[in-house]
């Protein structure tokens, strides 16, 4: 079948938020050591401990918010043992992620002087799995009092006059399992006790996200809305691409069949049902959608690299990889009205990372190229798509074969990115402009694709799979002509 796309470019339908867009950082396997955090007397070039080069790379994609420190992690963590003098610091065993020594030397202040660099809003998930109320309530106070109380006068003892902002706010983490494994109607309850002592002081007004299902959980959602639904601002959703067993074998990140593709894609697909249905629950309590859904773990989750320690969650990252963002952000676009947030898991050295580091090293994943190529639609507005796309089949099953999204920036720049998931066959597309007047439109692109199904990039050869310019797209009065190779992400500006 031939593929159609119509891109309305007069009917917009909402801004995509910027922070669809963010991402993730845990203490966990090499993320924040070694990944982020050097230490300031590291070789490795950094500014107060954090690595330059990392620092640098995710400038350039323009994280906009950065959840922090966990995950399973979270409901472990007591922030006073991150304070003070580094020497002085707690260490203690990471019993979720490999069982190794934390020690504690990136608390709150380097957290927030990562986000200060990066020029982006912090998120920081709270204990509720094993810490108190008093725990919660007195680190929102530390980080965020501006007056004499005992938690601002500690924050300034330790060096930080000036409360900072924060914005975001997590009760929690999959309260469902490593959270505390319990049930909605409890975690419901806890949820509206602890959230009442996450206070806003003076001008800082918290946006507290509940802690929300397991992939299909739908249950949960329709408990926590019933339930507390006007005490939240956002509601979490968890849920993995994995294209084998959760516990009897995920897949290898690199080495895969044909029909690993194939099942990676459907499953990556699926967050479209998620969302939707999710959501019509969230509408019963929330008609309006002032609550976002907030999608604070997804990405690809592999077996680890071969000889890697099992807790530390590290794999490779191929164009495979790159297809999963490409279709989850076309996704999350479309689905505008009720995404709010994102965070990919995660940022350096786990599950789905942009950047793998190896000592002083560092590499961009084909995942950190399609995060550049998509930053272009950050804050910019929806635009109505309509498609008629032929099917990708395998093995007697069909997908839609190309996914698509559409933006208008605030400079009047349309961005269009589409997706071929089809890893054998080429799709060819006309895609008619409507609601442009005036001048003959421009058109340039950027195109991300490998030469196999396992294209990626190594410390040896760091720029196997990169943007190039897209070369395959012609315009004629507002139609356009376009080849999109198999297993590509393109992104189109149009002016
Ligand atoms: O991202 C890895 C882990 O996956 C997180 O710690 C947890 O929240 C989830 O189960």
């Amino acid at each position: 079948m031939k593929n159609n796309v119509i891109v309305n470019a007069d009917i917009t339908k909402g801004k995509i938020n910027k922070n669809i867009y963010g991402h993730f950082a845990e203490h966990l396997g090499r993320c924040i050591y070694e990944g982020i955090w050097v230490g300031e007397d590291s070789s490795i070039p950094n500014t107060k401990g954090i690595r330059n080069d990392v620092l640098a790379a995710l400038k350039n994609i323009k994280v906009p918010v950065l959840r922090w420190p966990g995950g399973c992690f979270a409901d472990e963590y007591h922030w006073k043992d991150g304070i003070g003098p580094r020497e002085n610091r707690k260490r203690m065993v990471n019993t979720h992620w490999g069982g190794v020594v934390e020690n504690n030397h990136f608390g709150t202040h380097e957290f927030m002087l990562l986000c200060e660099l990066l020029e982006c809003e912090p998120y920081i998930c709270g204990n509720v799995g094993s810490g108190t109320v008093q725990e919660m309530s007195e680190w929102v106070e530390y980080m965020t009092f501006e007056g004499e109380s005992p938690m601002a006068n500690w924050r300034q003892e330790n060096g930080r006059e000036e409360p900072w902002k924060l914005k975001y706010f997590g009760v929690g983490n999959e309260n469902w399992g490593c959270g505390g494994n319990m049930r909605p109607e409890y975690y419901a309850d806890l949820y509206r006790r602890y959230q009442t002592y996450v206070r806003n002081y003076g001008g800082n007004k918290i946006y507290k996200i509940a802690g929300g299902a397991n992939v299909d959980d739908y249950n949960w959602t329709e408990v926590l809305m019933k339930n507390a639904h006007w005490l939240m601002d956002g509601l979490s959703l968890h849920y993995y691409t994995i294209p084998g067993d959760f516990w009897l074998g995920k897949g290898s990140a690199i080495d895969f069949p044909e029909d690993e593709w194939f099942i990676t894609m459907k499953k990556a697909l699926h967050m479209d049902e998620l969302i939707t249905k999710h959501s019509t629950i969230m509408d019963k309590y929330d008609p309006d959608k002032r609550i976002g859904m907030i999608i604070d773990e997804w990405g690809t989750w592999f077996d680890v690299e071969p000889g890697t320690n099992p807790g530390f969650l590290y794999q490779q990252n191929t164009i495979r990889d790159a297809l999963v963002a490409g279709l989850h952000f076309n996704i999350f676009h479309n689905h505008a009205d009720r995404v709010q947030m994102t965070n990919i898991a995660q940022t350096v050295n786990v599950l789905q990372a942009m950047i793998l580091t190896e000592g002083e090293k560092m590499i961009l994943t084909p995942t950190y190229h399609v995060f550049d190529m998509y930053k272009v639609h950050q804050d910019a507005e929806l635009l109505a798509v309509d498609t008629t796309f032929g099917s990708y089949e395998y093995n007697g099953e069909t997908l839609p074969q190309v996914t698509v999204s559409a933006s208008k920036n605030a400079e009047g720049i349309i961005h269009i990115s589409l997706c071929n998931i089809d890893h054998q066959n080429e799709s060819v597309l006309d895609l008619d402009l409507r609601g442009i007047i005036g001048a003959e439109t421009k058109v340039s692109g950027t195109i991300i694709t490998g030469d196999s199904m396992n294209a990626h990039n190594t410390f040896e050869q760091p720029e196997v799979v990169k943007p190039v310019a897209f070369t395959g797209v012609s315009v004629e009065n507002n139609k356009l002509s376009i080849k999109l190779p198999a297993m590509s992400v393109v992104t189109l500006a149009v002016k």
